[in-house]
C-alpha cells in the first residue's frame, strides 16, 4: 500500500511561511503520496505551488450543509471549486472545541464523497479513555457512528490520532499504535463498514526522530502531521523516511 504523508498546519503559517515552506519542500512520490492543508483563504496562492511538487491540497473542515445562512462555514462547493482533493472530518480539536460527534462527521463525510473530495476521517481516545481501559470501544464507537451508510467502496482515508499525543511532544509507542491501527483495520472489516481496506494514518507528535519507526509498522500507512509539518525541513525528512520505507 502506498504511504500517505499530511500536513495538518491548523491555524498556522503566515502567507510568506507558506510560500517559503513549498519552495523547499520534498516532492511527491509515486509511493509517497504528500498532502497539505493549509488556512482556507490561501488555497488559490498556493494550489500551483504545490502542484509542481505533485502535492494535493485540502481543507481542515467543511460545513455539513450544502449552503445557506451559516455565518463564517466553508462549503463542499468552495472545496471542488477550488480543486482541493481532500478534507479532514472530525479532527479531535473540532470535537473538544466545537462539540462535534461522529454522527455529524458522518454527514461531513457524505457530503465530502458526493463531491469527489477525499475525506480522512479523524478519530482517537482522550487520555481518560486509555487509562480507563477504554481506547478500542471509543475507536469502535467512532468508526461505526461515523462510517455507517457510507459506501463500501467509498474512497477514504482513516487517521488514529489519540488526543493525548497530540500537540503534546508525547507520541503513541510503536506497540501502542500498532494494536490500535490493527483493531482499526478489524472493526471496519467485522462491522463490514468499508469493502476497500482504507489506508489507516497514525498522527501525535509525529517527527523526524520517530516517523520511520512508526510507519515500518505495516498497519500504519502514513501519518497526519501538526506541528512538526509546519517546517520544510523537518517535514522533508518524515517524506524521506517514508520513501526509504517504500523502497525496501
Ligand atoms: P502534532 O503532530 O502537533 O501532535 O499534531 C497532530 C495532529 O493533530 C495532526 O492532525
Amino acid at each position: 500500500m502506498k504511504k500517505y504523508i499530511v500536513a495538518n498546519w491548523k491555524m498556522n503559517q503566515s502567507l510568506l511561511e507558506a510560500n517559503n515552506f513549498f519552495k523547499e519542500i520534498e516532492s511527491s512520490s509515486a509511493d509517497v503520496k504528500v498532502w497539505v492543508s493549509p488556512q482556507s483563504p490561501y488555497w488559490s496562492i498556493l494550489l500551483p505551488l504545490a502542484k509542481e511538487k505533485n502535492i494535493l491540497l485540502g481543507s481542515q473542515n467543511i460545513s455539513e450543509h450544502i449552503s445557506g445562512a451559516y455565518t463564517g462555514e466553508v462549503s463542499v462547493q468552495t472545496l471542488k471549486d477550488f480543486n482541493l482533493s481532500f478534507c479532514l472530518v472530525g479532527h479531535s480539536e473540532r470535537r473538544q472545541y466545537q462539540q462535534e460527534s461522529s454522527a455529524l462527521c458522518l454527514k461531513k463525510i457524505k457530503l465530502c464523497l458526493e463531491n469527489n473530495i477525499t475525506p480522512i476521517y479523524c478519530i482517537g481516545e482522550t487520555l481518560d479513555e486509555r487509562k480507563s481501559n477504554k481506547t478500542f470501544e471509543v475507536l469502535k464507537r467512532q468508526l461505526i457512528e461515523g462510517l455507517t451508510s457510507v459506501s463500501a467502496e467509498a474512497n477514504i482515508l482513516i487517521a488514529y490520532e489519540p488526543v493525548w499525543a497530540i500537540g503534546t511532544g508525547e507520541t503513541a509507542t510503536v506497540s501502542q499504535a500498532q494494536e490500535a491501527h490493527q483493531q482499526i483495520k478489524k472493526v471496519l472489516k467485522e462491522e463490514s463498514l468499508l469493502s476497500i481496506e482504507p489506508p489507516v494514518l497514525y498522527g501525535g507528535s509525529v517527527k523526524p526522530e520517530n516517523a520511520a519507526e512508526l510507519m515500518q509498522v505495516p498497519e500504519i500507512n502514513g501519518a497526519l502531521v501538526g506541528g512538526a509539518s509546519l517546517k520544510a525541513r523537518d517535514f522533508s525528512s518524515i517524506i524521506r523516511a517514508a520513501k526509504a520505507l517504500a523502497k525496501n
